[in-house]
Parts: C-alpha cells; sequence; structure tokens
C-alpha cells in the first residue's frame, strides 16, 4: 500500500492520512510516494514504517551511519544541509506564529560541520557490549562509532568496546573531550574492575561522582580557557557555540550594555567572554559544582568585573538589584517559570537577550514577555545538526512606556 508525504512535522517525521486518519513515519521526507507498514494504531493516528520510497524527495542523500534507521539519536541524517536549514527555519517560523503570535520570515541561519562535532556521548553498556539506547527504548543498539561525536572520542569508544567485555559491573559511561586540549573525561556509573584500563584512556576519571584521578577537563571557547566538572552543562558543539558566543558579544557591544545580569550561567562561558566589553556581571546558576567552575574559570581567565551566586534564578531575583541594562537568559529546555517571567517584566532593563534550545517554550516564553518587550531579531544556529533541535538566539528591547 502507498502513500504520499504531505509534510514533516516538528520532530522530522513523514504526516500522511491513511483512511483520514493521521499516520507518522519515520525517515521520509515531503512529497515522497512511500509504500508502507501500520505499525501502531491508536484512537487518534497511527505509526507507520516505509519499506520503500518510489518517488524520492530531490534533497533525500545517501545515510551514512549504519545505525541511522535503528538508533534514533539523530533523525535528519537523509536530508541535505539546504533542507535541513528550510526544515529548522520553518518549524522556527510555525511555532512562534502559532504560540506566541509572532511572525518571522527572513531567520538567519548559522552553521557549522555537520558530522563528528559533538564533545561529549553518553554510553549504556550491557553484557559486556557498549551502544547507545534506541529512542524512547530500553533496547541497546550497539556501536562501532557515531557520527555526530567527535573522532577522537570514537578512537576511544572502539577501545572501550573491547575493555567492557572484561567488566560486568558498568551500566553507563560519559565521554567528554576538551575543545583545543584534547582532555577527555570519562565519567563512569557502575562497579569497574580494571580501574587502570580506564585511567590509561582518560585525563579526568570520575567513578560513581567520585573522582579518581582529575576533577574536570578544560576546554575552550574564543580565547578563554574553561575547567568543567563532570556534573556541570558544557555546550556540545565547540564549533557552533563560538559563533554563537560571538555574535552575543557584537549585540552586547552594539547596545553599549555596561550592567549584566547572565542567568542559568552554568560555568560562566557567556559571562568570563563578554566580560571585557562591559562593567560589571553577575552570573547565577543552581548546579554547585558549575558555580565552583565558574568561580575558578574567573580566576584562571584573570577576570574581574565577574560575580557567581549559587542559587535558583527564580529563588533569588527578589534580592537582586534592578539595575542590569541587559539580562541574558539561557535556561534548559524548560524554559522559564512565571516568577521569573514576572520579574523580567517588572525589572525594566532596557534590553534581554534570549538563549533558547526549545522553540516552544521559548515561543510560550516570548508571548508573556511581549506585554513589556519588543522583539528586534532573531538568528538561529545549527548547533546540533542531524536532529531536530536548534538553538535560537533573540534580542528583546523594553517598548516605551
Ligand atoms: C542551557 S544551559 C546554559 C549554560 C550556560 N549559559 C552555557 O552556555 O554554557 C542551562 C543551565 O541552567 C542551569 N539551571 C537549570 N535550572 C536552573 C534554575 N532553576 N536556576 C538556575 N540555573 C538553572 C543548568 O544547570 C544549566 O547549567
Amino acid at each position: 500500500m502507498n502513500v504520499q508525504i504531505k509534510k514533516l512535522d516538528d520532530f522530522g517525521r513523514g504526516i500522511a492520512f491513511i483512511d483520514d486518519k493521521i499516520t507518522f513515519i519515520p525517515y521520509v521526507l515531503e512529497n515522497e510516494l512511500v509504500e508502507y507498514k501500520i505499525t501502531e494504531k491508536r484512537k487518534k493516528y497511527n505509526q507507520a514504517e516505509a519499506l520503500s520510497i518510489f518517488e524520492k524527495n530531490e534533497n533525500r542523500i545517501e545515510t551514512r551511519c549504519p545505525y541511522f534507521f535503528v538508533c534514533g539519536g539523530c533523525c535528519l541524517q537523509h536530508m541535505n544541509l539546504l533542507l535541513e536549514e528550510q526544515f529548522k527555519k520553518d518549524k522556527v517560523i510555525n511555532i512562534l506564529k502559532k504560540f506566541a503570535g509572532i511572525e518571522s520570515y527572513n531567520l538567519n541561519f548559522i552553521g557549522g560541520d555537520r558530522y563528528f562535532y559533538r564533545n561529549k556521548i553518553t554510553l549504556t553498556v550491557e553484557n559486556g557490549k557498549i551502544g547507545l539506547l534506541r529512542e524512547r527504548s530500553n533496547q541497546l543498539v550497539e556501536i562501532d562509532r557515531c557520527y555526530l561525536v567527535h573522532e577522537q572520542l570514537n578512537d576511544i569508544i572502539k577501545v572501550l568496546k573491547v575493555l567492557v567485555r572484561k567488566e560486568m559491573g558498568i551500566s553507563k559511561i560519559m565521554l567528554r573531550l576538551g575543545y583545543r586540549t584534547n582532555e577527555v573525561m570519562m565519567a563512569i556509573v557502575g562497579k569497574v574492575k580494571h580501574i587502570d584500563d580506564f585511567l590509561a584512556l582518560s585525563d579526568s576519571l570520575i567513578v560513581n561522582q567520585k573522582v579518581v584521578s582529575k576533577r574536570y577537563i578544560s576546554s575552550y571557547i574564543m580565547d578563554k580557557k574553561f575547567c568543567v566538572g563532570s556534573s556541570s552543562f558544557f555546550q556540545v558543539n565547540d564549533q557552533v557555540v563560538e559563533y554563537l558566543y560571538q555574535e552575543i558579544i557584537n549585540q552586547i557591544k552594539h547596545l553599549n550594555s555596561k550592567r549584566v545580569l547572565d542567568l542559568y550561567c552554568g560555568v560562566g562561558t557567556i559571562g568570563i567572554s563578554l566580560s571585557p566589553y562591559v562593567d560589571e556581571v553577575v552570573g547565577i546558576e543552581v548546579v554547585k559544582e558549575a558555580i565552583e567552575d565558574a568561580n575558578y574559570n574567573k580566576e584562571i581567565n584573570d577576570i574581574r568585573n565577574i560575580r557567581f551566586i549559587h542559587s535558583r534564578v527564580e529563588d533569588i531575583l527578589d534580592q537582586l538589584p534592578t539595575n542590569y541594562d541587559t539580562i541574558i537568559i539561557d535556561p534548559p529546555r524548560s524554559g522559564l517559570d512565571r516568577k521569573t517571567r514576572d520579574f523580567l517584566k517588572r525589572i525594566n532593563s532596557k534590553y534581554i537577550i534570549y538563549i533558547s534550545c526549545d522553540p516552544i517554550t521559548f515561543a510560550r516564553d516570548l508571548k508573556d514577555l511581549k506585554e513589556k518587550y519588543q522583539l528586534l531579531s532573531i538568528k538561529l544556529f545549527n548547533m546540533f545538526p542531524g536532529t531536530y533541535h536548534v538553538e535560537c538566539l533573540s534580542l528583546l528591547s523594553l517598548k516605551d512606556v
């Protein structure tokens, strides 16, 4: 049985109508004519699998990764880059229109390398095998290499594949690579028998959150050095994060901002990067280890005009001064809570720079902030090529009252 794909949803799945019922089919593209098999029937929708494709979309390409159709970690590798960019632009435009009532057209899109860009991977270990968990399941997909992950980490995965055959007590291994330092962090969950094997592969080894060798690795973003512990957040795409931070610095210089609040600051990367251009920065972050790293990063970069506070953003807002001219917000996927949005509307800072990795919560927050702020620009950064995720950078200015 054949069906034509009408369009893609926000997760890159094809949408078709079979007997008038919406049907999701992964790994297909718009207008393709596919032979399908229904894999799951639900009350409101079906899931199906494409068995063969008769009329291919001109932007379809051969996928490089042998696990692409089984792993689910990335889902756009069958598109060429042109189509991936258009898909992400359209997705953000549609979401902003639907959830925030904002019409945006020519979104600027800044990309980077399509493969081997990630500086971090979390692997699952089971019965002497190592790999990734199939999307939305506990099924292990054994891998030799991941096409999204830096090749130096892929070389380590090949060695780990041999090592884990002798280790039956390990369940997870997180690998992280320092940019321009090539330092390797390995954080293991479980019982390790041959610890020397893992020490030989890493600069920083952590087992069950206990430090075995060194607590952190070092990495660079532009000319600043950052130490990162295993519990701290660090952006996964070293190339695109430099484009993103350079754009934030350009905006800060252009706006002539002097007093900056850096909410959800992680290990202090944004605040430290822009500190040479402003008088004062205050960073706020909930993870204690990240604040320890941020304070260390302030010292090693010899930065004097920045201060970090360990707190949930929503718990400290009422105690902060209200004279910041620019507030930078880079929250997790869940976006801003109501208390933080109310604070932003009350504080009357001239500008907000909002960095988001989830267009839906971003749109919800913009809809609320629109009462007091007008949207000046949105730029998209392809921080996660091959996946349906996209990073948005937006600039808002206080409306004249
Ligand atoms: C997307 S990351 C951004 C980190 C940093 N700005 C960067 O570019 O590396 C979000 C950060 O927010 C922190 N976070 C999450 N919820 C928080 C909260 N309620 N208050 C403060 N920080 C929070 C996380 O620990 C994480 O470090």
